[in-house]
């Protein structure tokens, strides 16, 4: 007999759809799976107004396939000089459900964001105010502290007296990767929540040292020991509403991952769901797959579930090798040319 999963359809709250090329490939992978999506804005210049952010949906709603159903969310990236006027503007517009805090100097496209906080306590106020998400990375930029510390380090310098000081605003720490984010988000009640991605629940850190140095492993945060990746799993599948699915799926040339200086960030658009489903399943928690990945972050965002459903079915599925872009790039995926045991299945199937 097949054994099928059929589930509120999901929303991925972290998402890189890039431009061009990169955009197609992105967009289509995610909105074959994915009602809804938060559209990060570290463009390169980054998407900082109401105006430009509607003018790269336009250009993410181009690329779609034909026949798409998929809605993007987008976040605005905030800044020094971020306005309150600004924030007050987006907190108007239906498509914009966030700002995106990047510490300057800590990762992709960071460099125009965030030296410190209290240069912003005036949008984050007003952010408050209106009701608008911040969704933070939340890594120290200070090269003296250990990388593998950077995280548990803002949190508390930084996310638990922010916290402490404007309670109302509502918080995301993305893409969790440690036991001290788990247990900030667990402690800090419903203003407070995480995503959670697929690749720092299926990896711990040794993954980028296996045999080599795996440049398609890296991505920022880093994954942590062993013990933070069994604290993820364990508050991803545990049904506690403020941890939720995010991919941080973030595609990058192949020449950008396989040189000296590699990027950071991992491909896994292509296969989201997927995998969730292997990690959920293994955990013996496939039954709160539906709510981590397609109620909570909804709630949360204070947005209707999605109406749609999508169903998978335990059928392994090769993954490509690499997606070509054209022009001789490509992007090689989480799990290239390996093996998948969940597949989804077209709508309407
Ligand atoms: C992301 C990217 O490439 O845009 N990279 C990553 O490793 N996650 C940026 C980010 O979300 O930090
Ligand atoms: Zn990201």
């Amino acid at each position: 007999m097949r054994e099928t999963l059929t589930l509120t359809r999901p929303d991925d709250w972290h998402v890189h759809l890039r431009q061009g090329a990169m955009l197609g490939l992105a967009a289509a992978h995610t909105a074959a799976r994915f009602g809804r999506a938060a559209v990060m804005p570290n463009l390169s210049p980054p998407v900082e107004t109401v105006a430009r952010a509607l003018d790269y949906r336009a250009e993410i709603m181009a690329a779609l396939p034909a026949g798409a159903e998929f809605n993007p969310m987008m976040s605005l990236y905030l800044t020094d000089h971020t306005a309150p006027d600004e924030v007050a503007a987006a907190a108007r517009c239906a498509h914009i459900i966030a700002y995106k805090l990047y510490p300057a100097g800590t990762t992709t496209h960071s460099e125009a964001g965030v030296t410190r906080i209290a240069p912003v306590m005036p949008a984050l106020e007003a952010m408050a105010g209106h009701g608008v998400v911040l969704q933070v990375h939340a890594e120290v930029r200070d090269p003296q502290v250990d990388v593998f510390d950077r995280e548990a380090v803002f949190i508390e310098q930084v996310l638990e007296p922010l916290h402490r000081e404007l309670p109302e605003l509502k918080i995301v720490v993305e893409h969790v990767t440690t036991e001290q984010g788990v247990d900030f988000v667990r402690h800090s009640g419903d203003h407070v929540a995480a995503t959670v991605t697929a690749h720092h629940l299926l990896f711990n850190r040794n993954q980028m040292f296996r045999g080599g140095l795996r440049p398609h492993a890296y991505c920022l945060p880093v994954a942590k020991r062993e013990r933070h990746r069994v604290a993820l799993v364990e508050a991803a599948t545990s049904g506690d509403r403020s941890f939720f699915l995010g991919t941080d799926s973030a595609p990058h040339r192949r020449r950008d991952k396989e040189s000296a200086c590699g990027c950071a960030g991992i491909y896994s658009a292509h296969a989201a769901v997927e995998l969730y489903a292997e990690i959920f399943e293994s955990a013996g928690a496939l039954d709160r797959l539906e709510g981590f990945a397609g109620h909570y972050g909804a709630d949360f965002y204070g947005l209707e579930r999605n109406r749609g459903r999508l169903t998978l079915e335990k059928k392994a599925r090769r993954v490509a090798p690499a997606y070509a872009l054209g022009g001789g790039d490509e992007v090689v995926p989480l799990r290239a040319g390996e093996t998948l045991t969940w597949s989804v299945l077209p709508p309407g199937h």
